[in-house]
């Protein structure tokens, strides 16, 4: 399975089937990725971006499938600790420390829990933790369905920032760590000795490798 970084929070897994998760991507999704589901997270609007464009089986919290479905987007709605499987694709949907709230033109609307997936295609099993705080049921996470690789969120004010996100990749235990949501915007802003300690300081302490990914770079994984 290929893994795709588009950016931010952004993730594209290429194997049988396509799936993206939080398809916001900063200079516009590309085109040609055609997915055949996505899965969001929460509603925030740097995580929905271009959900609407794609065409593509949405699957998410139950409260946010409801409003995209009203939009007449194809939905599948789930909710925390829940599995599902779609299109020979395993989704789990996991706790996440974090807030959810569809922004519409003047007045929010509730967006349900937000969450993080646990994803399992062509016997890859990945972790994507969304938007979240450290939170120690990350361990249940990491013993319960043993992820090969872990995206996490580090850029800090409104997730985890590089040293709880220390913790968590300790927590979830997957060998293979990569680091999301950070210098999108001057708020999340880490400066590139911030972000070397992150990984050098994981590969000191742990038996886990931290990847740096560009928007664009990819890593396989079999
Ligand atoms: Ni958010
Ligand atoms: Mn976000």
């Amino acid at each position: 399975m290929q893994l795709t970084f588009l950016g931010h929070a952004c993730v594209v897994l290429r194997g049988s089937k396509t799936v993206v998760i939080d398809p916001f991507v900063p200079t516009g999704f590309p085109k040609d990725i055609k997915p055949d589901a996505i899965a969001l997270t929460h509603a925030h609007g740097d995580h929905l971006g271009a959900v609407r464009d794609l065409h593509a089986h949405v699957i998410c919290m139950n409260e946010l499938a409801h409003y995209l479905s009203g939009e007449g987007l194809s939905t599948d709605p789930m909710n925390i600790g829940g599995t599902i499987e779609h299109d020979g694709v395993s989704y789990t949907m996991t706790w996440a420390s974090h807030s959810s709230w569809i922004d519409t033109d003047g007045s929010g609307k509730y967006g349900g829990s937000p969450a993080g997936f646990v994803i399992t295609m062509d016997n890859v099993t990945i972790y994507h933790a969304g938007d979240t705080g450290l939170f120690s049921d990350m361990r249940l996470i990491g013993e319960l369905y043993r992820p090969d690789i872990a995206f996490l969120p580090i850029g800090g004010r409104y997730t985890m920032g590089p040293r709880e996100a220390m913790m968590a990749a300790e927590f979830v235990g997957a060998k293979t760590v990569i680091p999301i949501h950070y210098n999108t915007f001057p708020q999340i802003g880490l400066t590139d000795k911030e972000v070397l300690s992150f990984k050098t300081t994981i590969e000191r302490t742990t038996d886990l490798s931290v990847t740096l990914l560009k928007p664009g770079e990819s890593v396989e994984l079999s």
